[in-house]
């Protein structure tokens, strides 16, 4: 009798890791008795017919890798019922026991969508962002965080010797925890997130009393979800008089080698995965809450918001004086 088989996508924006996820996906499966079939770039490659039978081999030397060997991209087409009736079709006919997606927030609806069809899908966050519920920290993440954390080190040197205030951007579409915790990593004096509002006033008066106490320097981390941060540090500039610079850190956040501990994050939840299929679960999300494995229902997952930790932004404002 032929192996059963699962596919697996990796999706949305790629997160350092996804590899390593990948690899433990083939290894656990192929060792539980499962074909592996890798979909390539996301979606797309489920509903074009394009993807590759994986081996242990194929997986060989990926761990230390970013970005993904499968590729990966976002799929409009998943969100309309052609798109979702014609991936429900393929995957039924090629009859994949189930199907594992390593993604973010848009895979993860993906996912539920397809579970509603039926088909028995286990979901791996995967994002620099980590806003996904239901997990601590998403692939990526703590990979990000460092590369950011590195990058603000250098610019420090700068502001420190030009006396200089600096707005460094980080990614995040619509939330602040990489920001946040790359914020307090960092010793910046300020993050500015989607989740906290800011009183303009407050923030150039303060500026204006740091310099005034004695700061030379200053450095304010700026979440992308919070608008412009060129147009933001023109308006520091404007408002204080002070010599501002303004620097987006971008595409650098997204790629690189996983650290360690994104690699051991992604090694674990990729055999998570295998198991939950193998026991006949669907449309779960492998996490890590309060230091120990989790398992949530993707329904709850997209239909709930993560929390800010305001705690730890108040400890970073402390931390400022
Ligand atoms: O979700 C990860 C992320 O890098 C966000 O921080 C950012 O807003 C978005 O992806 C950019 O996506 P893309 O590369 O598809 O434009």
């Amino acid at each position: 009798m032929a192996n059963k088989k699962i596919g697996i996508i990796t999706s949305g924006g790629d997160a350092p890791g996804m590899n390593a996820a990948v690899r433990s996906v083939v290894r656990t499966g192929i060792y539980s008795g499962f074909d592996i079939v890798g979909f390539k770039r996301g979606f797309k490659g489920l509903l074009d017919g394009e993807y590759q039978n994986m081996t242990v081999r194929s997986v060989s030397g990926t761990i230390n890798l970013g970005g993904t060997i499968l590729h990966t991209g976002r799929c409009p087409e998943m969100k309309t019922s052609i798109g979702l009736n014609k991936a429900v079709k393929i995957i039924k006919e090629m009859e994949f026991e189930g199907l594992v997606i390593i993604g973010g927030d848009g895979s993860l609806a993906a996912g539920n969508a397809l579970s509603k069809h039926g088909i028995k899908v286990i979901s791996i966050p995967a994002s620099i962002d980590n806003d996904v519920f239901g997990t601590d920290e998403t692939i990526g993440y703590d990979t990000a965080l460092n590369t950011a954390v590195e990058a603000i080190d250098k610019i420090r040197d700068t502001a420190n010797s030009h006396d200089r205030v600096f707005v460094v951007e980080i990614m995040g579409r619509e939330h602040g925890f990489l920001t946040l915790s790359v914020g307090i990593a960092s010793g910046v004096e300020l993050i500015v997130v989607p989740e906290v509002k800011l009183d303009r006033n407050a923030l150039y008066n303060e500026l204006r009393q740091g310099f005034m106490n004695g700061k030379t320097s200053l450095i304010i981390a700026f979440a992308e979800g919070c608008g412009n941060s060129g147009e933001f540090g023109n308006d520091i500039a404007k408002n204080t008089g002070l010599d501002v610079r303004v620097s987006n850190l971008g595409y650098i956040q997204r790629g690189g080698t996983p650290t360690a501990r994104t690699r051991i994050l992604a090694s674990i939840f990729g055999a998570h995965a295998v198991k939950l299929l193998k026991d006949g679960k669907s449309n779960l999300l492998v996490g890590i809450t309060d230091g120990k494995i989790s398992y949530t229902p993707v329904e709850v997952a997209i239909n709930s918001e993560k929390t800010f930790d305001i705690e730890t932004y108040n400890i970073l404002r402390k931390l400022s004086i």
